[in-house]
């Protein structure tokens, strides 16, 4: 039986409901996926709650990134066969057992890396390649402050750091995060929630502050990244797990002459090579070992609310995983 997760209105993790549908047969370009696994995301709760608009009126399902076997191709498709296991990254559309999509979104999965791990790991590793490569291009010079350490995204920076010779300062919400997160790379680690972490960052770097901010945290972290930044530092923001920075004027950036970028993955994926090279570049990371992708929760597909409901709740570590 094919089935979906969909939303009806934007709301909470309660609307999240289920729905069967034919399967249908893919056009030109495209090929059909049956899914084996599913990424969750706090871009899925963004597009739940109407932070982000939708693209459709209702019946959205949410779902951005996902792994499985390609059961039909249109006949002009080349490169890609029935029976390849392939992973994608795309907004939407994810939470269902079956799916039709064009294939310049999708990528092969190489021996050796097992789905949960791929559609665990690609919208976030390909966020941490674009955010260490292209947003700022970090190299072993560079100091740099990372927030929520221990989140999926967190804990895949960790690690791609290290490898780069990086000695990454994060932050996170408990002691126990913190710990994960020097499991996973991280040189310091600061529990946001107990200490004030611009005072412990200045400590840190002798009172001089960091070359980068990563930011996903967003209203609750926004001026404290800035003003742990050194002179000419960039801050990056790429998501607002505690809400949106609304109060950011281009004038703050004077007191040190900084930078601020405000990225977005799909706008990397667009371009097939990036996507092929970066895509290349995590699967290789990962084959050779310098990167283990934590799945921390699994949940069946129907039981997608659920997730949710602990990812808001910061009850989350690494990845998460729903299982059709
Ligand atoms: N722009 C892009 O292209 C892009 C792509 C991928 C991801 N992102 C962003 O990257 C961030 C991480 O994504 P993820 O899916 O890996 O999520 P995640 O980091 O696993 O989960 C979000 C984490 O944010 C922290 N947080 C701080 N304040 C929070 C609050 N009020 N409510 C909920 N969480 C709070 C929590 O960690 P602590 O308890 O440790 O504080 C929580 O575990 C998100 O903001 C996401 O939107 C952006």
């Amino acid at each position: 039986m094919a089935y979906c997760m969909i939303a009806t209105k934007p709301g909470g993790p309660e609307g999240l409901i289920k729905k069967e549908f034919e399967i249908p047969t893919p056009g030109s370009g495209e090929v059909l996926i049956r899914h084996t696994a599913i990424g969750v995301n706090f871009l899925d709760v963004y597009f739940r709650t109407g932070l982000y608009p939708w693209p459709v009126n209702d019946n959205l399902v949410l779902g951005s990134e996902a792994a499985g076997v390609i059961e039909a191709v249109s006949p002009d498709i080349k490169g890609f066969s029935i029976g390849d296991r392939v992973v994608y990254t795309l907004p939407n559309n994810a939470y269902t057992t079956h799916r039709i999509i064009d294939a310049q979104h999708i990528v092969l999965i190489p021996d050796g890396i097992s789905d949960e791990t791929a559609a665990a790991s690609i919208l976030k590793g390909l966020t941490t390649y674009y955010l260490l490569h292209n947003s700022f291009k970090l190299t072993g010079e560079h100091t740099v402050l990372f927030h929520a350490a221990a989140g999926g995204v967190g804990l895949i920076a960790g690690q791609w750091m290290k490898s780069l010779g990086i000695k990454a300062i994060g932050t996170a919400g408990t002691d126990e995060k913190c710990s994960l997160a020097i499991e996973h790379g991280y040189m310091h680690m600061i529990n946001y929630n107990r200490e004030d972490f611009v005072k412990r960052v200045i400590e840190l770097t002798n009172g001089v502050g960091v070359d980068v901010v990563y930011d996903s945290v967003g209203k609750d972290t926004y001026p404290g990244s800035l003003n742990c930044l050194k002179k000419f530092g960039t801050m990056v923001n790429f998501g607002q797990s505690s809400g949106s920075a609304t109060d950011f004027k281009l004038a703050d950036l004077a007191v040190g002459s900084y930078s601020v970028t405000r990225p977005i993955l799909y706008h990397f994926t667009a371009d097939r090579g990036w996507l092929e090279n970066a895509s290349k570049s995590l699967f290789d990371l990962i084959l050779k070992g310098d990167l283990n992708i934590s799945i921390n929760q699994h949940f069946p597909l129907d039981q997608v609310a659920e997730s949710h409901r602990m990812l808001e709740a910061r009850k989350t570590t690494g990845c998460t995983i729903l299982l059709p």
